[in-house]
């Protein structure tokens, strides 16, 4: 029986790397139908509102949903719209793999997968001015909430998540010498459920700023990272850059009753509409949904032909130092299919 899928096309480069990404579902035969929706700086132009009712109703009733990029303006306007769907859905792990695709750059053996708790810390969103005499933004404060609730989801996930997949450790990542509190719950969980699974699954942690430098210098030791929400988010990217960069890192954000799959780049202004951006990491990403949804054979015949495509090097769209355009690179894919 087909599965629906809500797809948001997003903005920028997302209607690009969308239509490939379907090209490609289509070609390997998976059983999806589309409910399109919109969100997003589209959707605020369109419906004056960034998260239409109708887009929240089909991810409801779908319960999955693949998306493209979405705009978030910097600073001021609408909140994002991504947090909001995360909030929205409770989606309070994101799951975000990076292993060499692209080989003969700085590394060969990186394969890590990072488990950023999704809802919390300093993205829950409790941010204000605070007026001093006649300067009304004299100052900001933000409140960086952890429970131990929303740690212990996020941490178990990431151990089951190293069972499920054989991944022999994690490594926690925290401030905890300097946000005794906050940070220091969130170890103080890590702890915890590590012992549970003593034996199983090896535990460490490290402190984010030498994880940083680690990341960088050997990062073929660390396997499966857990972090708060902020630190997942910089070190994703980080991890992406040691692997290729964004243009083949995607995500997943699962919850209990739904689940968002996406690229972890933007929306990338300064390509957008030019037909040239790189479809992988959607396509990667629909990987991840077509493993959620139980359809692991055609997820791994897409990887496969992915990556034959990039190691032939004839067919790599310019963040990876080819020509080739968006659609291209999605019908070489086909092709190898
Ligand atoms: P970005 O990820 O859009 O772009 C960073 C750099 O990577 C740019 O040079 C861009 O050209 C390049 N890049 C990104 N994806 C690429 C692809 N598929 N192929 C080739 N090159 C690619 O990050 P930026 O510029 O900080 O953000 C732009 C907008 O995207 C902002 O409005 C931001 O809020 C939004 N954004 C949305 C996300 C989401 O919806 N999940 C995640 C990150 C940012």
């Amino acid at each position: 029986m087909s599965t629906t899928v809500t797809l948001i096309p997003g903005d920028g480069i997302g209607p690009d790397i969308t239509e490939a990404t379907i090209r490609v579902l289509d070609a390997v035969g998976a059983d999806l139908v589309w409910d399109r929706q919109m969100a997003g700086a589209s959707a605020a132009a369109r419906y004056n509102d960034p998260i239409p009712e109708a887009t929240l109703d089909s991810i409801k009733k779908n319960r999955v949903a693949l998306k493209g990029p979405l705009e978030t303006p910097v600073g001021e306007g609408y909140r994002s719209v991504n947090v909001a769907l995360r909030k929205t859905f409770d989606l309070y792990a994101n799951v975000r793999p990076a292993h060499v695709i692209l080989h003969g750059g700085r590394f060969e053996k990186v394969d890590i997968v990072i488990i950023r708790e999704n809802l919390e810390g300093l993205y829950y969103g409790a941010e204000h001015y605070i007026r001093i005499g006649d300067d009304p933004k004299a100052a900001a404060e933000s409140v960086a909430l952890i429970t131990r609730y929303g740690s212990d989801r996020a941490i178990r996930y990431a151990f089951e998540y190293a069972v499920k997949h054989g991944r022999k450790k994690v490594t926690l990542v925290h401030k905890a010498n300097i946000l005794k509190y906050t940070q220091g719950l969130f170890l103080d969980v890590g702890r915890e459920i590590a012992k549970e699974y003593a034996g199983r699954v090896q535990f460490e942690d490290r402190i984010i700023d030498a994880m940083a430098m680690q990341l960088v210098l050997k990062p073929e030791n660390f396997d499966v990272i857990v972090t708060t929400n902020l630190f997942g988010d910089i070190l994703s990217d980080l991890v992406s850059g040691l692997v290729g960069g964004l243009g083949l890192a995607p995500g997943a954000n699962i919850g209990p009753t739904a689940a968002i799959f996406e690229a972890v780049h933007g929306t990338a202004p300064d390509i957008a509409g030019k037909g040239v951006a790189n479809p992988g990491a959607l396509i990667l990403a629909a990987c991840l949904m077509l493993d959620h949804l139980g359809d692991t054979v055609r997820a791994e015949r897409i990887r496969t032909a992915l990556h034959a495509v990039i190691d032939e090097r004839t067919m790599l769209t310019r963040d990876l130092g080819g020509t080739a355009s968006t659609s291209q690179f999605a019908d070489a894919i086909i092709a190898r299919l």
